[in-house]
């Protein structure tokens, strides 16, 4: 069926429009509903039918086509190959250091086989979980795909997390697998990653083998035995593997995500489901050309964004894309614009913290370059500014393109709330509404729908495919954090905060939890405090989000010290952001640290967040009635500064 057949599918609102189920408890999903979902299932190839669209009886884990089975690999790449497309070119590759590899559909099967092949040969079974920590080259792609087709529940760390944030996800996870690299590169310099995943597997026994690809020609440590590089294991592979099906609830992966507490979830996604929300959110959103669109989405594979938009939506839907490894502004800052150029980009999918840099580095630099190519641009990650919106518009899509404002979440693994191209006028800002297929509501306390000109909390009020499954190894979580806020009406809490505007359309205004959002990067306050914490120096801390012009939030700290012999030699600030860069990542890295004599904590002994953001973002303090000690936040203001 074609994927614009169902624009006018769309609910209106109030919610209850013609066609729509009526909003209800979870589980009463509107025949109309399923039957919809059960045609975009159709995007796939099944190897068995399943018997029911959906079975809510075990709410809220769902289980979506009941009964069928497939392979998620095949159905990415070798169905395209068999269908004659062999030739299609999945993937311009561009290196960051300039080199190029192009990769047809054909290719792309050869590839994804001998990495099966490979991973087989070291033993792993359906259901072993798979780590890898890769930069933006094609192996991640292959050994993503690897997994998928031999039912390897991957989970994919991002390049720049630190060695114990991977080992803390490899140790939840159990993984018996870790692939990575000799080393990444970064603003045109070789670093390294092996001896960064070395740090990370010294004290994970569970991982009986690290497969090495060499990317930048580094020199490595190396464990024998256990340390094997990829162009000996695959490349001597047979290319050729006959996929088995699975069931529609395996487990494709795990991908973590911050939350309100200091440790990291494993978010889980399953199979069918999953793929066909990604099939169609990606064809649809993008109104996509499989044989005419060429498409970019700038995300890492890290992040939810770059497995459902660069891996497994675009491959279901036979798309040609580009890929590319490095930062945007090596070796100059017209990068981007010189690769859409060159490979006459179509669709272009970014984050807003990369447009506002792109704004910074000023709109002459785009001018330089034709981008006539460009039919759609979408973005993703964060509230985007009306400002920024229009400036990409403009200076990228020649004031004639959609722009298209894509809310969704790493739990809800596809898109969910976005405009149509083709449909009534973008408003700068807006992400407008729901998704054929999707029910979204905003809520107030008591979880009733608020009206036109409110705001309140964005709830999912009617389950979809691609929705997590539950959270890695501990259930009462996935209950607790996304269902126990609107248990009576059975919603799943998003943890944003939104706004309808007087059409009804749908504006987010940000997170309504303790999760900051950093370029589009979840961050948890908790997180960064306790990694804080963790140096001898810091006696507590507390973290907030303020605004910030490019990154949309920044990191504030304020720390008060221990007395005595505890503290460092030399600035203390920067001390413990160099400290928290190495516990968590350099993404989480504070932008300023507040050493204190206090925190303003309420009677019960809460911090009152509030207060610091104003301190943070130079406001007036707030209301101060609520603290134990009303005196403290004279102290905060004068407290010794540091503007780094
Ligand atoms: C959180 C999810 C979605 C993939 C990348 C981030 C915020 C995301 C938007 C948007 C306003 C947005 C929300 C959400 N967010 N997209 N278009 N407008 N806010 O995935 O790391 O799971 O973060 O990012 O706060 O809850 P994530």
């Amino acid at each position: 069926m074609s994927p614009r057949s169902d624009h006018r599918v769309r609910p209106g609102f109030p919610p209850t429009a013609a066609g729509e189920a009526a909003p209800g408890p979870l589980g009463q999903a509107g025949d109309d509903r399923l039957a919809f979902w059960a045609r975009q299932a159709e995007r796939l190839h099944w190897g068995t039918g399943w018997t029911r669209v959906l079975d809510w009886s075990d709410a809220p884990v769902a289980r979506w086509f009941v009964g069928g089975r497939l392979n998620v690999a095949y159905n990415c790449v070798d169905r395209h190959v068999e269908a004659g497309h062999g030739d299609q070119v999945a993937f311009h590759w561009e290196g960051e250091p300039g080199d190029t590899r192009t990769i047809t559909y054909a290719d792309l099967r050869r590839e994804v086989c001998k990495a099966a092949n490979a991973l087989l040969s070291l033993g792993l079974r359906a259901g072993d979980r798979v780590a890898i920590q890769l930069p933006m080259i094609p192996e991640a792609v292959f050994a993503m795909l690897a997994c998928a087709r031999l039912g390897l529940p991957h989970s994919v760390v991002f390049g720049g997390f630190s060695p114990a944030a991977l080992q803390s996800r490899i140790e939840d996870a159990e993984a018996r697998l870790l692939i990575t690299s000799d080393g990444q590169y970064r603003r045109g310099r070789a670093e390294p990653m092996k001896a960064n995943t070395d740090e990370a597997t010294r004290n994970t026994p569970g991982v009986e083998h690290v497969l090495v690809v060499r990317r930048t020609g580094i020199d490595v440590p190396w464990t024998d035995g256990r340390d094997l590089w990829w162009h000996e294991l695959v490349d001597a592979q047979p290319d050729q593997h006959t996929p088995e099906d699975f069931d529609a609830e395996h487990p494709l992966f795990i991908l973590y995500t911050s939350g309100t507490t200091g440790r990291p979830k494993g978010i889980l996604h399953t199979s069918g489901g999953y793929l066909t929300q990604a099939a169609y959110t990606h064809g649809t959103v993008f109104n996509l050309d499989p044989d005419a669109d060429v498409y970019w989405c700038t995300a890492d594979i890290g992040w939810i964004t770059g497995h459902s938009y660069i891996v497994y939506g675009p491959l279901a839907n036979r798309t040609t894309s580009v890929m590319y490894e490095g930062t945007p502004h090596t070796p100059h800052e017209g990068r981007h614009f010189e690769i859409i150029e060159k490979y006459g980009v179509t669709i272009y999918y970014t984050a807003p913290t990369v447009i506002r840099t792109f704004m910074k580095w000023g709109e002459d630099i785009p001018a330089r370059y034709d981008l006539s190519s460009i039919g759609v641009l979408g973005s993703v990650g964060e509230p985007i500014n009306p400002e920024a919106w229009r400036w990409y518009r403009k200076h990228i899509g020649g004031d004639r393109v959609p722009v298209l404002d894509t809310w969704w979440q790493t739990e809800t693994g596809t898109i969910m709330i976005a405009p149509l191209p083709g449909g009534p006028a973008a408003k700068p800002g807006s992400a407008q509404a729901p998704l054929p297929g999707i029910s979204a509501k905003i809520v107030d306390d008591q979880g009733r729908q608020v009206g036109k000109g409110e705001s309140g909390y964005l709830v999912l009020d009617q389950p979809w495919p691609s929705m997590l499954r539950g959270v890695w190894g501990d259930d009462d979580r996935y209950r607790e954090t996304y269902w126990s806020r609107f248990a009576a009406q059975g919603h799943y809490f998003a943890g944003d905060g939104a706004r309808y505007d007087e059409d009804g359309d749908i504006w987010l205004l940000g997170r309504v939890d303790d999760v900051m959002n950093v370029s589009g990067h979840r961050i948890s306050t908790a997180e960064v405090e306790s990694a804080l914490v963790s140096h001898p120096a810091v006696a507590e801390a507390a973290v907030v989000g303020a605004s910030d012009a490019t990154t949309g939030q920044a990191i504030v700290a304020f720390v008060i010290l221990r007395g005595g012999t505890a503290r460092p030699a030399g600035d203390v600030t920067d001390v413990l952001r160099e400290h928290v860069a190495k516990e968590i990542g350099p993404i989480a890295k504070p932008r300023q640290i507040m050493v204190v004599p206090e925190l303003p904590k309420t009677r019960s002994g809460k911090i009152m967040r509030r207060l610091l953001r104003d301190v943070a973002e130079n406001r007036e303090v707030g209301d101060v009635t609520t603290l134990a000690d009303a005196s403290v936040m004279q102290f905060i203001n004068a407290g010794p500064a540091d503007g780094s």
